[in-house]
């Protein structure tokens, strides 16, 4: 099903690489998701996959969406001007910067994903405002991102920043210490800040956690945790209402119960 998968886990074959198209890749499989045309045979084949147990996790890619575009609004309008998005992937408008520059003309966003790819589209297609930036940066190394932003003065980290991590945390494995990665970033952050997290949930349909599980050893490789350990990730943070839910909550009320379920949370710094 998916090239690459026998032999043991390894960081070479899940961090992408810009001439290894022979394996699923996360941001290829989103983007189809999404309707985006930037994917290949093996990243529809897996993204087929999930479908057929599943049909609504296309539905549920655009709730996610929705949840990020939301979190940008809400922190837009409580002033924030300064935005993060780790992990960015494939561009998909409206993005960051157009959702944060409706509210807040001036602001400023940096677009930070480690799939070269993914950056080259990204430094192509976003960054031609001023105050857009695209980096390339590995979430797993949170001292080589803050280094880079810190080097060339993109953020002020005296102000408030903004941290979207959507749908990303749950590619990073349990030995590769996601808290402490968030608590790298956290420490850096002025009071106000603000950290929006979409993380895959343990508590989806077993047909779904079963297709995932082929995804071993690939970029796409993924560990699903629970609410709780999503909320965990936003320590040192006010949890914002309605708390760690199925993203769909904090959109409205009425829509639909998915069976791949995707958490949403968003905290501010007191
Ligand atoms: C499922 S896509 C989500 C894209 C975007 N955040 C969104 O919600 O539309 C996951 C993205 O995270 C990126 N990613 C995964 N692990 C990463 C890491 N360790 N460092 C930086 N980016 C990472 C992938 O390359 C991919 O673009």
């Amino acid at each position: 099903m998916v090239e690459g998968t026998e032999g043991p886990a390894s960081e070479d074959n899940r961090t992408p690489q810009p001439f290894n198209l022979g394996l699923v890749n996360s941001a290829r499989v989103y983007d189809y998701l999404l309707g985006g045309k930037d994917n290949r045979e093996i990243d529809r084949d897996m993204a087929d996959q999930m479908l057929s147990r599943a049909p609504e996790i296309k539905t549920l890619a655009w709730f996610t969406r929705s949840f990020m575009l939301k979190a940008v609004e809400m922190a837009a309008a409580a002033g924030i001007r300064q935005f993060l998005d780790l992990g960015s992937g494939i561009p998909s408008s409206p993005n960051v910067h157009e959702v944060a520059r409706e509210i807040e003309p001036s602001a400023r966003v940096v677009y930070v994903d480690y799939d070269p790819v993914v950056h080259a589209h990204c430094d192509a297609l976003l960054t031609k405002p001023c105050g857009v930036t695209a980096l390339l940066g590995d979430v797993r190394r949170p001292h080589d991102i803050l280094d880079q932003l810190k080097n060339h003065t993109l953020i002020d980290f005296d102000e408030p920043v903004a941290i979207t991590l959507i749908s990303v945390l749950h590619y990073v494995m349990d030995d590769e210490h996601p808290a402490e990665i968030i608590a790298a970033f956290r420490d850096q952050l002025a009071p106000g800040s603000y950290l929006a997290i979409s993380h895959g949930s343990v508590d989806s349909a077993p047909e779904v956690l079963q297709v995932i599980a082929g995804t071993k050893d690939t970029s796409a490789q993924v560990t699903f945790r629970s609410a709780a350990q999503t909320e965990a990730f936003l320590a040192g943070f006010e949890l914002l209402e309605p708390g760690v839910v199925p993203v769909q909550q904090w959109l409205r009320p009425d829509l639909p119960d998915t069976r791949m379920v995707m958490l949403g949370g968003i905290g501010r710094k007191p």
